[in-house]
């Protein structure tokens, strides 16, 4: 949870930014003009969700009609009942079908930068139509069929997308690895997904170097045997190996296979993708995504959050990795139903130069730029000379998400990046809940830094106390949203009373998202922080008892807690304290291995930023860790609040010499 001063501070922020008043004339138009017709069409939304989403449904291309917008029998809910559709169909051939099979659908630069600049791919709708059917064909070919969930483990390369479009054309679920997780990751999710087909790469770049991602799957494959089929993209040209009869090169799958494959007529409710996600206990959760409602909520949010209008030479570039929601739902579902051309780029912000990102703004006139906080404040940290000498004239709206963004990060955004011309839309949204829930609308609201300000059209989010009772202004207590949506998550794949625990046990009827919030007297959301274990590093989950475990698998780590520190960058770092066996020395050389040993079994983002050793970590007479305690002393303040429960008060004055 926030501490205290994060929470001051936003109580303090009185600025107001209105839209700029020539936005809708520089965008060609606004979806949504003004706050007053925000409000009412919030309201009808609210009033008759079902009249609402049926008429955005409509929008798209269905096979055959649904005959209920919604059932809703909470936990469950279900979307657009007896509507057959396709997510492939909806991205790609419905804009080659309208004519516009010519217009760019994905725009790729590569990292690396040669004497001729970097690498650059376009495909146009019809380009990724022909891509996508070779590549469906081809995992036809290798016994893929609907209901087979397909896992992906790649870097940002094309392919990347024709895969996860490949599988939807013919209903095979996908489920995206990050690339930056560990072979141990992959088994995990493998194994709970029960997949027997993994697509890779040889390997990835990132800052320059190769990331080895078919290394990394074959060594995920020593430890399991689920995985049947391996195909793998030459990207890297660095050496693999490949074994015979189970690993098939891209290019050698694709070659010989028709590039014309039908879509499957899915059903409304069938599931479109499988994303692991990280909650406060055990293993990551397989949040289940089905395929209509999720169609509609990210087609109309891409529409709404950004303004994105068709033919007014917009290029919308989202700098996630497609390994995590925001990349599913907006560089791809949200952003190509929209016809949109959607920018993906390869590698890292700061390579060859700290430019590189406005450097590519720059020479693709990009128009919609959607980042994170931390890469905000990794920019504000490198200096504003470096977005100053590029053109970045072209942008219209400016986008942030997965964690909240500090009044700071979020006044140089508006003023170096956006010039003071460009609103900035802070979505709050999760792996949950598909779509974005509560945002600004650029045209329309007036917006306040730090705030993600009001939730969108439909969605009924709200500040409650565990009787469901609305917070007074300024009051913090549980976000919850309180009726469904269309792109809520449908379970956590095999794992039914985790579901009803983690979600719908906290507040009677409701979703529980897992934040604390709190509105302002002007109604304005502002999220304060996680309630549950789990930590938000660079805008990305992770549950301390993730961290804890991998440490403990370390011959060294008797017992392990792991708590969020502030962290000038990431927003929130990791802190480690650990006890030892017997005969390791509490030195760098450990906390190093320690540090390496954490990377292996999860992945560099869960690297702890400080690791701590110490003979008792602080408990409650009942045991529990007294996780508040370690996260002052993490944070290097002075332990606060009731200590009466403390065991052992001497471990924590211990904790504490350490520092000095
Ligand atoms: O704590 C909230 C934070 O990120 C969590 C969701 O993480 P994840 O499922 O990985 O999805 C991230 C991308 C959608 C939330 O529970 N979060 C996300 N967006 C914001 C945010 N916190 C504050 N402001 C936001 N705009």
């Amino acid at each position: 949870m926030s501490d205290d001063t994060t929470i001051q501070s936003v109580l303090s922020e009185d600025r107001v930014f209105d839209p700029p008043a020539d936005f809708a004339q520089r965008s060609g138009g606004a979806w949504i003009e003004s706050i007053e017709q925000y409000c009412e069409l919030h309201a009808q939304s609210i009033a008759d969700p079902e009249a609402f989403w049926g008429a955005v449904a409509e929008e798209l291309h269905w096979f055959k009609h649904w005959e209920k917008v919604v059932e809703w029998q909470c936990p469950d809910a279900r979307w657009f009942t007896g509507g057959k559709i396709n997510a492939c169909h909806n991205c790609v051939d419905r804009h080659v079908d309208n004519g516009f099979g010519d217009q760019p659908a994905i725009i790729w630069e590569g990292e690396p930068v040669g004497d001729e600049g970097p690498e650059i791919r376009t495909l146009t709708y019809a380009d990724m139509q022909r891509e996508v059917s070779r590549f469906a064909n081809a995992l036809k070919a290798q016994g893929v069929g609907r209901g087979d969930v397909v896992t992906l483990y790649m870097g940002m390369v094309p392919e990347l997308a024709i895969a996860v479009l490949a599988c939807a054309r013919i209903g095979a679920p996908h489920s995206v690895i990050f690339g930056g997780f560990s072979a141990q990751s992959i088994v995990d999710r493998v194994e709970d997904a029960s997949s027997k087909v993994v697509i890779t790469c040889d390997g990835a770049w990132r800052r320059g170097s190769v990331v080895p991602l078919k290394a990394n799957v074959d060594e995920a494959l020593t430890i399991t045997d689920v995985v049947e089929q391996v195909i793998v993209v030459k990207r890297c040209e660095n050496d693999v190996t490949m074994q015979e009869g189970r690993d098939h090169w891209w290019h050698d799958v694709t070659a010989s296979v028709e590039d014309e494959c039908p879509c499957e007529e899915m059903d409304s409710e069938d599931m479109l993708f499988l994303l692991y996600t990280s909650g406060s206990t055990g293993k990551p959760k397989g949040i289940v995504h089905t395929t209509g409602g999720y169609l509609v909520h990210t087609f109309l949010t891409s529409r709404y959050t950004f303004n994105l209008r068709h033919h007014q030479d917009h290029v919308y570039w989202c700098t996630a990795d497609v390994g995590w929601i925001t990349g599913h739902s907006y560089i791809i579902y949200g952003i190509m139903q929209n016809g949109i051309p959607s920018l993906m780029y390869e590698g890292a912000p700061n390579h060859p130069g700290p430019d590189r990102f406005w450097d590519i703004c720059q020479r693709h006139s990009v128009t919609h730029f959607y980042t994170a906080p931390t890469a905000i404040r990794a920019f504000m940290k490198w200096g504003e000379e470096h977005p100053r000498r590029h053109d970045l004239s072209k942008l219209q709206v400016l986008g942030t998400v997965g964690e909240p963004i500090n009044p700071e990060a979020w006044m140089w955004y508006h003023r170096v990046i956006g010039h003071e011309r460009c609103p900035i839309v802070d979505t709050w949204w999760q792996t949950e809940t598909g779509g974005h829930m509560i945002t600004p609308m650029p045209a329309a609201t007036p917006t306040v830094p730090g705030s993600c300000t009001l939730p969108f059209l439909g969605i009924d989010t709200a500040v409650v106390d565990e009787t469901g009772e609305e917070q007074p202004a300024d009051t913090g207590g549980m976000l919850v949203v309180r009726k469904p949506w269309p792109s809520m998550l449908r379970g956590i794949h095999g794992d039914r009373q985790r579901f009803i625990d983690t979600y719908f046990s906290a507040v009677d009827g409701m979703y529980f998202a897992g934040d604390s919030a709190r509105r302002d007297a002007s109604g304005n959301f502002w999220i304060m922080g996680r309630m549950d274990d789990v930590i938000n590093v660079s805008g990305h989950r992770l549950g301390t008892m993730e961290v804890e475990s991998a440490l403990v698998s370390h011959d060294a780590v008797v017992e392990a807690a792991v708590v969020g520190m502030p962290h000038e960058i990431k927003g929130t770092g990791i802190a480690a304290f650990c006890t030892l066996s017997g005969d390791w020395k509490p030195d760098d050389a450990l906390i190093d291995t320690l540090r390496a040993h954490v990377a292996a079994e999860i992945g560099a983002i869960a690297k702890p930023d400080m690791i701590r050793f110490t003979d008792a970590l602080p408990k409650t007479r009942s045991g529990k860790i007294m996780r508040r305690l370690l996260r002052d002393v993490a944070a290097g303040r002075e332990a606060a609040g009731d200590m009466t429960t403390l065991e052992d008060f001497s471990v924590l004055a211990k904790l504490r010499s350490d520092e000095d």
